[in-house]
């Protein structure tokens, strides 16, 4: 019994190793990329405004990387206008769950 429990604990303590932004919540983020496939979701795709901008790819991007360009963007750190106006109306929640979303293998949007 004792042994069973030891593996528990510990298919639980890899389970959490392995996605350590785990705050996020893939299948939540998905139904959140209706605001972003529209730019990140087209092949080759470039804003026209302000000016022509190519859409830089997030699919398979670190889950960690993604949530510190939204808050980035968020803060005014960052300064794209159009991703500011996006990520100004994302909750921590929100962000953790879109990156949990793109950083999955699974998740395409456009190349570069
Ligand atoms: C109107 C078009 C548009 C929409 C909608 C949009 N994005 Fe973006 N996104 C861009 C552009 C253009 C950039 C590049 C801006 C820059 O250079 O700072 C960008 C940059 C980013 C970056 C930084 C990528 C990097 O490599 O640094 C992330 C992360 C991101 N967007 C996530 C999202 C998420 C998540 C959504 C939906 C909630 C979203 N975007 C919606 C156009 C868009």
């Amino acid at each position: 019994m004792r042994i069973l429990v030891n593996a528990v604990v510990t298919a639980a303590a890899l389970a959490m190793g392995a996605s350590a932004y785990a705050a996020g919540d893939a299948a939540a983020g998905k139904q959140k990329t209706v605001m972003c496939e529209g730019c990140h979701g087209i092949a080759g795709y470039r804003t026209a405004f302000p000016s022509v901008y190519s859409v830089p790819k997030i699919g398979g991007q670190h889950a960690g990387y993604i949530v510190k360009a939204l808050q980035g963007y968020k803060s005014g750190e960052r300064s794209h206008p159009t991703m500011r106006a996006i990520a100004a109306g994302l909750s921590d929640q929100d962000m953790a769950d879109l990156a949990a979303y793109y950083s999955a293998d699974t998740a395409k949007t456009a190349a570069k």
